[in-house]
């Protein structure tokens, strides 16, 4: 059953988490910044996502975990960024202070560097000897150009230059692919280089790993006006007050929820149409976790 598996995989991911950051002490404010940052409830999709391609092709989890807690550092990052007075300017995350409030505004900064610049040491210092070489560079190749300019960064550039603005479509899903859609087409692709996936599958995984990246954004756009402040661990309205340009906005809430259940039987349909019923289930289920999630 899918929830047992996130609950497994969330620890085994905590637990390595944990592991990777233990010998970190000094600076203090960093060093305890970067775990409150990352080891807080999340719900750790990503890494769960590299895991679930790793099991489809019964390669070894243990081969993925520098690059998942690698991964995740990097989202980590992202949200503790995004969270900052200068962008979303949000008080909480994952139901607790976020990592700005709790350790002020300059520390959150180098905090969130650290944590992005760290993520890139444990690719390389912890996958040495576990994958090739050819296969750490192709991670650090895939996460740089995905985390930044080409991707993440790109994203969150337009969505704060699209606050208060009517923008088209086309924009809109330029915003959704990058801020959102890299980070988690970034798991899938690290599972087709682990587990050696041929092209034409990989191909199809991505186009799988593209079409839940515009659900989970969607989703999380709606659970911003219709979630829950104590479930979400996130505060509501947030994007309404700085008339974010989100899907509920330029289509309405209605059609949202309309877009997302398509786009979640489209995910759905390419698994379905490539893999036997077993062997897909899983992901089968994690696209409809995303699409109908409360957190
Ligand atoms: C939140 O990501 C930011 C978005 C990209 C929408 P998640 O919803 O995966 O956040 P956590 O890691 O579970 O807190
Ligand atoms: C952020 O999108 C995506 C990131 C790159 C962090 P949001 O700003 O909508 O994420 P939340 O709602 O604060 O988690
Ligand atoms: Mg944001
Ligand atoms: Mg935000
Ligand atoms: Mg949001």
């Amino acid at each position: 059953m899918l929830k047992d598996y996130l609950n497994q995989k969330k620890e085994i991911l905590e637990n390595k988490v944990n592991e990777y950051l233990s010998d970190l002490e000094y600076p203090w404010q960093i060093a305890d910044g970067m775990k409150y940052a990352i080891l807080n409830g999340g719900k750790r999709i990503r890494p769960i996502l590299l895991f679930m391609i790793l099991d489809l092709f019964n390669k070894d989890e243990k081969f993925a975990y520098p690059t998942a807690v690698g991964l995740e550092m990097i989202h980590s990052y992202s949200l503790v960024h995004d969270d900052l007075p200068a962008l979303d300017n949000d008080d909480y995350r994952r139901g607790k202070l976020t990592t700005h409030k709790k350790f002020g505004e300059a520390e959150g900064i180098l905090i969130g560097d650290a944590l992005l610049t760290h993520a890139f040491n444990i690719f390389t210092e912890k996958n040495i000897g576990l994958l090739s070489s050819e296969k750490i560079v192709e991670i650090v190749r895939l996460t740089s150009s995905y985390a930044g300019i080409n991707g993440m960064i790109g994203g969150q550039m337009i969505d704060i230059e699209s606050e208060g603005k009517k923008i088209d479509m086309k924009t809109l899903k330029y915003i959704h692919k990058n801020k959102t859609g890299k980070l988690l087409r970034l798991p899938i692709e690290f599972g087709c280089i682990i587990a050696d996936v041929p092209l034409e599958i990989r191909k199809k995984l991505e186009e799988f790993a593209d079409l839940i990246g515009l659900a989970f954004q969607i989703k999380d756009d709606i659970l911003d006006i219709e979630g829950d402040f104590d479930t979400l661990g996130k505060p509501i309205g947030s994007d309404v007050e700085l008339e974010k340009s989100t899907y509920p906005s330029l289509i309405g809430l209605v059609e949202s929820k309309k877009l997302l259940i398509e786009i979640t039987e489209n995910a759905k349909n390419i698994i379905k149409n490539n893999f036997s019923e077993e062997k897909g289930k899983l992901l089968i289920e994690l696209a409809d976790y995303i699409a109908f999630r409360k957190k």
